[in-house]
């Protein structure tokens, strides 16, 4: 039983967003076109069928000009909590979308990457998180040619697929380590390190609770479980 709480850490999925009319990975089957998600976000896809995820993504990016898509109480609660609490709220999110930072949140790290930028794999050269990012509103695909070394073919969105290491780590783990309450909202809890950050954040002497739909797959993990909309 905590008795006083001045630092949070709290992990969001795509049941956060789902209220506000974005699909979740994993629901309906968790099939795109006939393609588990695992087949589509990884860079083998990418050599392979470079115009196939990227139809993947530009849909998501199409999703989100769509007016109707905005942020849900979800995000507003979490956005006011920031705002309003004098202790510190770090949201780490699994979302691709930007309805955090719509919503008013600042401190937000997308450990899975933003699918309204774009960055080029051939000026990266492996080193996909401080490689320069570019804005990227509408369907981007492989005859896109990179603004600075001018090659079609490597620009792809800043999306970390799987295989490759999430954004931000060192900073994620420093503040598991230091928060007295960690919270996953909407996460099925299948997608490792995220997955992971409830045992991390217990280790370390911080109380966890869950909010998701229905119970995760790391549910059991979780001093506390909420199951019901975000
Ligand atoms: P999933 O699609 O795996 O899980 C979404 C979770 O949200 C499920 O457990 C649902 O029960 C729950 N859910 C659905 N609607 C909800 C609602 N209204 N309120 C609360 N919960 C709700 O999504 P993630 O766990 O985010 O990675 O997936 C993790 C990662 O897998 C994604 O970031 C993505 C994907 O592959 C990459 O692309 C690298």
């Amino acid at each position: 039983m905590i008795t006083k709480i001045s630092s949070l850490v709290i992990l969001t999925g795509a049941g956060i967003s789902a209220e506000s009319g974005l699909e979740t990975f994993r629901g309906a089957g968790g099939l795109w076109c006939g393609h588990r998600v695992e087949d589509v976000a990884t860079p083998e896809a990418f050599a392979r069928n470079p115009q196939m995820v990227h139809d993947f993504y530009n849909m998501r990016r199409a999703g989100l000009r769509d007016p109707k898509i905005q942020p849900n109480a979800a995000h507003q609660a979490l956005a006011r909590l920031e705002r309003e609490w004098d202790g510190d709220v770090l949201i780490v999110t699994q979302n691709i979308d930007d309805l955090h930072e719509r919503a008013g949140t600042r401190n937000l790290i997308h450990m899975h990457g933003e699918v309204l930028k774009m960055f080029c794999a051939f000026c990266a050269n492996g080193d996909h998180e401080s490689t320069d990012k570019y804005s990227i509103l509408h369907d981007l695909g492989p005859e896109h040619v990179c603004v600075s070394c001018n090659r079609a073919g490597g620009m792809r969105p800043d999306i970390v697929w799987f295989g490759e290491m999430p954004y931000a780590m060192n900073r994620i783990e420093r503040a598991l380590m230091n928060c007295d309450l960690f919270i996953a909202i909407g996460t099925s809890g299948n997608v490792y390190p995220a997955a992971g950050f409830v045992q991390m954040a217990r280790y370390a002497g911080a109380e966890s609770y869950e909010y998701n739909l229905d119970p995760a797959l790391n549910s059991n993990a979780f001093d506390k479980s909420f199951h019901g909309p975000a």
